[in-house]
């Protein structure tokens, strides 16, 4: 050995320093790529790797059902819109259908023609707000979105083109 200091001395101390030199690497690597792998990275929402959908993925193909699955059923429930006309039978005709309380009545276009000059947005807001004696309509479980397909629905039919 010339002059410059070095930890190694010996042969056996040489053969320890290239046993760790390529050791020590290698299980740093088999680590990291196991630590990566041992966390999928899902997009924000995803359900990809849950249990069940793993399950979906690896089943046979002779054993696809029609159904949808659970999580859609369920999605499909909670936000199942109710038409126009169905919020409008439900909410609205009590009032609207007879005229009560002095409510332009549905399909009467003489009543309607000056509200339907306030344009959609006016009367949609006044429905869910409420006016004069008309109540907010956006309560019990309806939403504004139905509520002004319940308009669109009274309104279309009154003389109305929304
Ligand atoms: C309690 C009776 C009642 C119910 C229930 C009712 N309305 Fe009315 N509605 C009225 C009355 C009364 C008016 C007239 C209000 C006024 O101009 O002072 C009116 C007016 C309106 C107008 C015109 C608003 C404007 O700005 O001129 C719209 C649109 C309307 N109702 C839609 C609906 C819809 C849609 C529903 C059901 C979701 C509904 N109403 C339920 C009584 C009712």
């Amino acid at each position: 050995m010339s002059g410059h200091d070095t930890p190694i001395k010996t042969p056996k101390q040489l053969i320890i320093a290239v046993v760790l030199g390529f050791v020590i690497p290698v299980v740093v690597i088999v680590l990291l790529t196991r630590f990566i792998g041992a966390q999928p990275k899902p997009g924000a929402g995803s359900n990809l790797f849950t249990a069940e959908a793993t399950a979906q993925r690896v089943a046979p193909v002779s054993t696809v059902s029609t159904e949808a699955p659970k999580g859609v059923a369920v999605a499909a429930a909670v936000t199942k819109v109710r038409s126009g006309e169905e919020v409008y039978k439900a909410k609205c005709v009590g009032c609207h259908a007879a005229g009560a309380l002095g409510a332009p009545k549905f399909g009467d276009k003489a009543a309607w023609a000056p509200r339907i000059g306030q344009g959609y947005q006016a009367l949609v807001n006044s429905s869910i707000k409420g006016k004069g004696k008309m109540g907010a309509q956006a309560t019990g479980g309806y939403t504004e979105e139905e509520i002004a397909a319940a308009v669109k629905h009274l309104v279309n039919a009154s003389g109305g083109s929304f």
